[in-house]
């Protein structure tokens, strides 16, 4: 144990919500993909997650439910440990941010910050966004609102204590300039450099006393610890730092890799490491910033009433199918959109297609040419090579993209050995090889082949999926040889034997009706829940909703008639600030100036729309988006993957001009 070498990997310690959604799944089920792999790899792995249970919200929360915030959050936390069951979740290790361990080791660290003056107490003066917990300066207010969630904010003037992160910020410059690794992927290691670092840190608010919810500071009555000295210090007193037995921190810190959410980038690659440069504490090697899973409407929240539940797709699919679905749809870092019809075109082509048909095509020939029992190889061809040097070559190839967390296209690379083995049936062609005896032997190594590398494909999908391998591994006859299921198993082919007996089983993954699964799953999609809808979640936003369900309702001529298209000129284009999505177009309709906010700053820089002639929707009713009035809606095309294309004219015309 001492000498295997060690792996220790994060999620973000969750707000305690009644309903996590797959969002939050993602980000969980990501890391223990990864967990699985390093423990298959013969890492000893730490695999932390947890929950992070203080603040004002839920001191409020607690309250309109008539409980006190402990009682709460036990019960919350049930169910996101419920959630983690029904995903598969192995992880080591889960934190509660109200367990007395960690209670009692954030108060010694917040002591000894203040004892050798990183942390002075001063005055805070703020808006306050109880929803976000987040405080923001006059100028990022958004028409007087939290320009994140629209909704109201205070007015906070308070005695504070403030870490003084300034003193750290060359060192921490310095960092990760030297260490390309250190913040992932690249594009968020920029944006803190360039966004935040460069231009100089303020110090940092780290207590309260206008709530009571929160952990103590032990030398001043009245003030508890605000936010992130309480939730990033998870990561170590999760290991038992500053404890009595502090073993597994030895063991297990510096750790590998944080996986963070996109937004939360910057409290983990400037905050965190200047708290631990100032406890005098090794930086962890990897912050991973991924990107979000959002819906065509915008990112998924409850707030919003647009979060997708993963329990319902789990009973539905199965938590295999589900995490297949997340890890292999969206790469990692980048955000994607989730959408049923997505999801059930991955099952039907991936899984039931290529997976499940490979497999049964393969028992079945087995069962039926060789009474069930796996033949010894007997006849190669050249044909054979190209399979198996694919099958030797891809455990390297998965394990370099999953040391970049490249979980999508590790996967595509496992699947290019399915193709290549459902194609190996094709050329081989064992059906017809079946009608003479002469072609025994070779059939032997067709079916041989194809035996091997299936169980080679249980063997690399192990991570991903949890029952599926052991399915797969049960027809091929092998389930209880534990030495065919290792990664050292995968060096060199030819090791399952001959004459085991393979079981014909039902189909791993059975073709799904796409029409009837999708009408379903437009129930998901579940509908606000009464926690303060948001005000700019638009019309044309929930028909987009609408549209995923794959149903048009039929027109008319005068139906259509009814929809003002007209060609528009954008002359200018900025994004909306706070936003990721949104930019602010002005266009020109004829003699009039429109002013248009769209969601397309993912894929559009404001320079290149510049000049362009665009289709405009220009009597759809005007609408707010993050405070910013938007009067139409201009067209664009979109794929299953969220990529769209903005539809223009193809010679020049007067703007104002009619569509039809
Ligand atoms: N409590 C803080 C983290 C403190 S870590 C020291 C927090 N909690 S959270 O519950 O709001 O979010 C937890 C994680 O879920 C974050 O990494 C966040 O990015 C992720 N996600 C929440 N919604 C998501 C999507 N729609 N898509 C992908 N990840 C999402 O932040």
């Amino acid at each position: 144990m001492k000498d295997k070498k060690t792996f220790y990997i994060t999620t973000p310690i969750y707000y305690p919500s009644d309903k996590l959604h797959i969002g939050h799944s993602y980000t969980t089920v990501a890391a223990d993909a990864m967990a699985r792999f390093k423990r298959l790899m013969g890492f000893d792995v730490m695999f932390l997650t947890g929950t992070d249970e203080h603040g004002q919200k839920i001191e409020r929360v607690a309250r309109e439910n008539g409980m006190t915030p402990k009682e709460y959050t036990d019960h919350i936390v049930a169910g996101i440990k419920d959630l983690w069951r029904t995903l598969d979740i192995s992880y080591d290790s889960f934190i509660r941010t109200t367990d007395q361990n960690h209670v009692e080791v954030v108060q010694k660290i917040f002591k000894k910050l203040y004892d050798q003056g990183d942390i002075y107490k001063s005055e805070y003066e703020g808006w306050y966004c109880t929803p976000c917990e987040s405080f923001w300066t006059e100028i990022q207010l958004s028409e007087g609102k939290c320009p994140d969630c629209d909704g109201g904010v205070e007015l906070v003037k308070e005695e504070s204590y403030f870490f003084k992160m300034s003193k750290y910020q060359d060192r921490l410059i310095k960092h990760i300039e030297e260490h390309d690794e250190f913040i992932q992927p690249n594009s968020r290691k920029n944006e803190m450099l360039n966004n935040f670092l460069r231009p100089g840190l303020d110090d940092l608010c780290v207590s309260r006393t206008s709530f009571k919810w929160g952990i103590p500071v032990t030398f001043d009555e009245g003030h508890v610890i605000y936010v992130w000295i309480d939730a990033l210090s998870n990561y170590i007193t999760a290991l038992g730092y500053l404890t009595e037995d502090d073993s597994r921190f030895k063991q297990y810190w510096p750790a590998d890799v944080h996986l963070v959410g996109k937004e939360i980038v910057r409290f983990h690659t400037i905050i965190w490491p200047i708290m631990l440069m100032a406890l005098g504490l090794e930086l962890p090697k990897q912050i991973f910033g991924h990107g979000w899973l959002i819906l065509e409407g915008g990112k998924m929240s409850k707030s919003k009433g647009n979060v997708v539940d993963p329990v319902v797709l789990e009973k539905r699919y199965g938590v295999d199918a589900l995490r297949y679905f997340l890890l292999r749809e969206v790469p990692f870092g980048s955000d994607g959109v989730f959408s049923n019809e997505a999801l059930v075109n991955r099952i039907n082509s991936d899984l039931a297609n290529d997976l499940g048909n490979l497999l049964s095509r393969t028992v079945a020939m087995i069962d039926k040419y060789f009474d069930g029992v796996i033949p010894e190889p007997g006849v190669g061809a050249d044909v054979d090579q190209e399979l198996i040097q694919m099958a030797e070559n891809t455990p390297k190839k998965v394990e370099e993209l999953m040391d970049e967390l490249l979980f999508s296209n590790a996967l595509a690379e496992i699947w290019k050995l399915v193709s290549r083995s459902n194609k190996y049936i094709d050329e081989t062609t064992p059906w017809i090889l079946a009608k003479s005896q002469d072609q025994k032997p070779r059939l032997g190594t067709v079916l041989y082949n194809l035996a091997e590398a299936l169980r080679i494909i249980s063997v690399l999908i192990s991570p991903f999926m949890i029952a599926t391998p052991d399915r797969i591994q049960e027809q091929l006859g092998i389930k209880q040889n534990e030495d065919l299921k290792a990664w050292e198993s995968l060096k060199g082919f030819g090791r399952i034997p001959a004459g085991i007996r393979v079981q014909k089983g039902e189909a791993i993954f059975p073709r799904l009706d796409v029409e009837k699964e999708l009408k379903e799953l437009e129930k998901n999609l579940t509908t606000a829940d009464g926690q303060g809808e948001q005000a700019d979640r638009t019309d044309d936003q929930n028909k987009q909703n609408d549209k995923d369900s794959g149903e048009s309702p039929e027109i008319t001529i005068d139906d259509f008639a009814k929809v003002d298209l007209r060609v528009a000129r954008v002359i200018s284009a900025e994004k909306v600030k706070k936003s990721h999505k949104l930019l602010k177009l002005q266009l020109k309709v004829g003699e009039e100036t429109r002013q248009v906010v769209s969601g397309i700053a993912d894929q559009y820089s404001p320079e290149e729309l510049v000049g362009k002639d665009l289709i405009l929707v220009a009597n759809l009713k005007p609408v707010k988006l993050r405070g910013n009035l938007s009067e139409g809606m201009i067209l664009a095309a979109s794929d299953e993957k969220g990529k769209l294309a903005l539809v223009t004219i193809d010679s020049p015309i007067e703007s104002g001009s009619g569509v039809s």
